[in-house]
């Protein structure tokens, strides 16, 4: 028997960690979570039982196994090393230690080995998580060259807020009170910060952090990041330029290897993955899976997959499973 802390419980993303944790094989003993001031005092029921929030202070996880870090990466800053302090093995899934050195940053189906030993793990950006499945695959067998990567991201990767106002704003339009910033039925530029050089940092970190997975600092890649009004699921157009020759039908079967990715495809009848196929899922899926007819070698698929899910709240579940199974906790 574990004990747990989840920071963030009240979060998009802590909310569906903690579904994943009531049906994980983790056997938990105590939990506790944390969440910010305003929420301190309420109660959320883990297995019909109801847990009350608490707010962090020095002495937070005092024998804890494991903590999640769902909040922002200015509260993991702070309180991840008291976690580590109290020897609890961290998951930590905002940006706040993805780009140091000496943490790995984990997708188990990919760089599992780079977690053994470790007590910090960093869960990556959601869609660089999603996107490693099939990179990885291709990496290893045809060398990726060049990555494009276009992606159509849902609302619940802002968190709550962003998710409250995609509702307010689409009840808004439909009652005809039009805003000028309105994101109801309207795809924008992610809104995360700009550099000099003109790619906002979603972007910069979804290029740092898929080549960090593939442990591949020499692929190209470049990232347009857009906000589209879907409540949850990332959606990636992907153009990879690979060094070796190759068949669709070899690529189809190589990409079955990969466990929780699915082909969603029915090409005669224009089936393929939406947002919707994916919201909720574990799965991640891919479809229309084509040669790119203007360039030699170069494949072109659809990913979507939940990034609630496995681009958050599941893969962090997974590492913890995969570390308590081998006792490396
Ligand atoms: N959303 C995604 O798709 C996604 C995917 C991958 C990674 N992530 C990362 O996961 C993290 C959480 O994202 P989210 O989307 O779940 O954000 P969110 O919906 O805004 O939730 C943030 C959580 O942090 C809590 N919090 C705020 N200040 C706190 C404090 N001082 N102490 C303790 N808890 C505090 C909030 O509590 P209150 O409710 O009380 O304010 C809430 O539970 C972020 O770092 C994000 O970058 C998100």
């Amino acid at each position: 028997m574990i004990n747990v802390s989840v920071v963030g419980a009240t979060g998009a993303v802590g909310k569906e960690l903690l579904l994943l944790l009531e049906k994980s094989t983790l056997r938990i003993n105590k939990l506790q979570l944390f969440a910010s001031e305003k929420s301190v005092g309420k109660y959320i029921y883990f297995k019909q039982k109801p847990v009350r929030i608490t707010s962090l202070c020095s002495t937070s996880f005092e024998k804890d196994d494991i903590v999640f870090f769902c909040s922002s990466s200015k509260v993991s800053t702070e309180f991840v090393p008291i976690a580590l302090r109290k020897k609890a093995l961290v998951i930590d899934l905002s940006s706040a230690f993805r780009q140091k050195e000496n943490i790995p940053l984990i997708v188990p189906e990919v760089n599992w080995k780079n977690a053994l030993g470790q007590k910090l793990i960093a869960s990556p950006n959601c869609i660089a998580t999603i996107i490693s499945l099939p990179l990885s695959l291709l990496h290893q067998k045809y060398t990726i060259k060049r990555v494009i990567a276009s992606t159509y991201q849902a609302s619940s990767g802002g968190g709550n807020k962003l998710l409250s106002r995609l509702l307010e704003d689409t009840r808004a339009h439909l009652e005809e009170k039009i805003q000028e910033d309105s994101i109801a039925f309207n795809a924008y530029l992610h809104n995360s910060a700009h550099d000099a050089d003109g790619y906002s940092e979603e972007e910069k970190k979804i290029i740092f952090e898929v080549k960090k997975i593939l442990d591949a600092p020499a692929i190209q890649i470049s990232v347009t990041s857009v906000r589209v009004p879907v409540l949850r699921a990332h959606s990636i157009a992907l153009n990879i330029e690979l060094e070796k020759s190759f068949s669709l039908a070899q690529i189809q079967k190589d990409l079955k290897c990969i466990s929780g990715l699915k082909e969603r495809s029915n090409l005669t009848q224009a089936e393929f993955a939406t947002s919707q196929t994916a919201s909720q899922k574990n799965d991640v899926f891919y479809s229309r899976l084509r040669k790119d007819t203007s360039k030699d070698n170069c494949l072109e698929m659809w990913v979507v997959g939940d990034q609630l899910l496995k681009g958050a709240a599941l893969n962090a579940v997974q590492i913890a499973e995969k570390k308590i199974e081998k006792k490396d906790y």
